[in-house]
Parts: C-alpha cells; sequence; structure tokens
C-alpha cells in the first residue's frame, strides 16, 4: 500500500536557512512554502492571526519556522516588529500547532547567552540577552516550549551562505572594492554555513519520521547547532581575504572601537554535545564548511 507523503510548511523560505531547507526538506515530504512574497502561500508574521489561519486551512504535519525579524540593529528601535515576529506569531505558531498535534522546528541564535566567559555555552547554562533581538528570540523559544506544542528549536550562530545578508557576502564586496578593512576581533563564534544547517534539520527530521508524519517524542526540546571550532571576525575575515587572493588589508579592531545600536555578545560559541547525543549528528569545523562553500558554484567571490 502505498503511503501518502506528510505536508511540511516551511515559514522563511527565502531566508538563508529556509532557501537551503528548500531542497534539503523536498525530499521528505509534499512541501509548502509561505512568505509574505515568493511563496507557495502569503504570510505575514507582523499581522496576527495569520499564522495560525494558515495551519488551520493547511493542517500540515509538520511547521518549519525559517522566518524571523533578523535586523539586528534595527532591532533596537523597532522592538514591537521584532516581538511580533520572533515572539508573539511564534507562540501563536504553538498554540495553534498543538491543537493541530503538528510539530514544530524552530531556529533561535547564540543571542540569547550574554556572551561573557570563555567555554562553549551549553543548552541549560544562563540566558542573558544583550539586545532587543536576543530578547525577542528568548521570548519565542519559551513560547514554543509553554505551547505544548511538540518541537525542536534549534539554536544557531553566524550563520553564513552564498544568499541573503550574512558576514562572507558583505566581506566577498569589501574585500574586492576596499584598500582596506576593519574588523572586529574579540568577538569569538563558528560560522556556520547555511547549507549543513538544513542538511542537519532533514537528517534529524528524516530519524522522528512516525505514522506519516513526524515525531520527536523524548527527543523533543532544545538544542545548539553550530560548527565544530571557533574564530573571530577578524580571523574569519583573514582567511577569505587569503582565500580570494585579496589585496585588501584586514585590520583588527576591538568591539569598543567598533560601536553598533545593539551589543553583541564577546563569547558566542555553542556546545553542540547534546544534538550528538541525540541525533548523532554533529556538523564538521567551521574551516571545513568554508571550503565547502567556497567551493560550490558561485562560491568563489
Ligand atoms: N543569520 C544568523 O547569523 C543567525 C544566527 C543565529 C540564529 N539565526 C536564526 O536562524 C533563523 C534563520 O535565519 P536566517 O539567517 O536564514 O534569516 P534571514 O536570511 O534574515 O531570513 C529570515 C526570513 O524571515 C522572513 N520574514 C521576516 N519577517 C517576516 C514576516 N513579517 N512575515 C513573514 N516572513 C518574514 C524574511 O522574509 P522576506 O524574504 O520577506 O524578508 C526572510 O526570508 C532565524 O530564526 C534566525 O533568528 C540566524
Amino acid at each position: 500500500m502505498r503511503r501518502t507523503l506528510p505536508t511540511i510548511l516551511l515559514l522563511g523560505p527565502n531566508g538563508q536557512v529556509g532557501w537551503e531547507l528548500r531542497r534539503t526538506l523536498a525530499p521528505l515530504g509534499r512541501l509548502v512554502t509561505a512568505a509574505r512574497a515568493g511563496a507557495d502561500e502569503t504570510l505575514d508574521l507582523l499581522r496576527p492571526g495569520e499564522a495560525r489561519a494558515l495551519l488551520e486551512r493547511l493542517r500540515p504535519d509538520l511547521v518549519v519556522n525559517a522566518a524571523a525579524y533578523t535586523a539586528v540593529d534595527a532591532a533596537e528601535s523597532e522592538e514591537g516588529a521584532a516581538r511580533r515576529v520572533n515572539a508573539e506569531a511564534v507562540a501563536e505558531l504553538g498554540e495553534a500547532a498543538r491543537k493541530l498535534d503538528c510539530p514544530v522546528v524552530h531556529y533561535s541564535t547564540d543571542y540569547v547567552f550574554s556572551g561573557k566567559g570563555d567555554r562553549p555555552w551549553r543548552e541549560e547554562d544562563p540566558t542573558e540577552p544583550l539586545n532587543v533581538y536576543g530578547r525577542t528570540k528568548l521570548e519565542g523559544e519559551k513560547a514554543l516550549a509553554a505551547s505544548g506544542a511538540d518541537h525542536l528549536v534549534l539554536r544557531l550562530a553566524w550563520v553564513y551562505g552564498m544568499r541573503g545578508s550574512n558576514f562572507l557576502l558583505t566581506m566577498g564586496k569589501l574585500l574586492r572594492e576596499r584598500e582596506a578593512v576593519r574588523v572586529v576581533s574579540d568577538q569569538r563564534g563558528a560560522p556556520t554555513w547555511s547549507r549543513f544547517i538544513a542538511e542537519a534539520t532533514a537528517q534529524i527530521l528524516a530519524q522522528c519520521r512516525a505514522g506519516g508524519g513526524f515525531a520527536f517524542g523524548d527527543r523533543r526540546g532544545l538544542y545548539h547547532l553550530t560548527a565544530g571550532g571557533e574564530t573571530s571576525w577578524h580571523q574569519f575575515a583573514s582567511l577569505l581575504a587569503d582565500r580570494w587572493r585579496s589585496a585588501c588589508r584586514v585590520e583588527a579592531v576591538s568591539t569598543a572601537d567598533y560601536p553598533t545600536p545593539a551589543r553583541r555578545p564577546a563569547y558566542s560559541v555553542l556546545d553542540n554535545d547534546r544534538l550528538e547525543k541525540a541525533f548523532g549528528i554533529r556538523l564538521p569545523h567551521w574551516r571545513e564548511g568554508l571550503d565547502l562553500c567556497l567551493e560550490t558554484p558561485g562560491g568563489a567571490a
């Protein structure tokens, strides 16, 4: 007897991670995308009730939420919009999903932490966001957990890829156009290729198939999902300059020398042991991800 494929609703399919998820989720079910534009369904998470109505109409077997208000500096002056998308819409999604018995995969951020210290952050470590974006994302995590929906929250950090707005693409442009760039050297993290995040998400989901849909069972909850190793933005930029044989000078500056509206955590490395124990998945060292990304067609700046 042939099984019907589960319906997977992907929110934010045109973002860095969402774009890669389109490809990796496609073999797992019938993929329906939802965004403000350029998707199967129109969805604006700023509008209360839209996410709930979409879920009630489509009755998906799984929701993957890669949509978020991600403009970290703008969020400082647009707190209402950031909270609406990152927290209130996620709460709404969780409540609707619980009623429909539909599991949810959601992404969060290293910005829930203060960045103090020098030991990779574990899931159970105390949170202390330094900015509005981090606070609203933390509220979203908590709201989804409190909704009672079957869920996974995957905390990401330092995401880059060949699409969207990210450090790698920004540096590609600056290293081509400028004689010198100043890059912060006292913030540490693990640059993570968006494609690896999407691949890992699909592999997790493939392990959680149940009764024609998906169920997380006792693996429900919060996980860190980042590349291995650590570096600074300055080292990352220097390596890019090297790989691209750029003549541009990459100068190290401190966070204090480079003021931004939103404060950022200094130490943002995440510990990925919980994910490996639960799902047997661990992303490779960030340098391996970068090499693979740069070797993909279109990867050379
Ligand atoms: N980038 C990072 O370094 C990083 C680090 C840690 C965690 N994360 C988390 O990872 C997830 C994916 O991030 P990303 O880097 O892929 O983000 P992204 O490239 O900025 O994409 C976010 C997507 O959300 C959509 N969106 C924003 N507001 C919306 C609204 N009102 N209604 C519907 N859709 C809306 C955007 O749609 P439009 O195309 O219409 O603008 C965009 O496609 C997010 O949860 C983010 O918080 C990212």
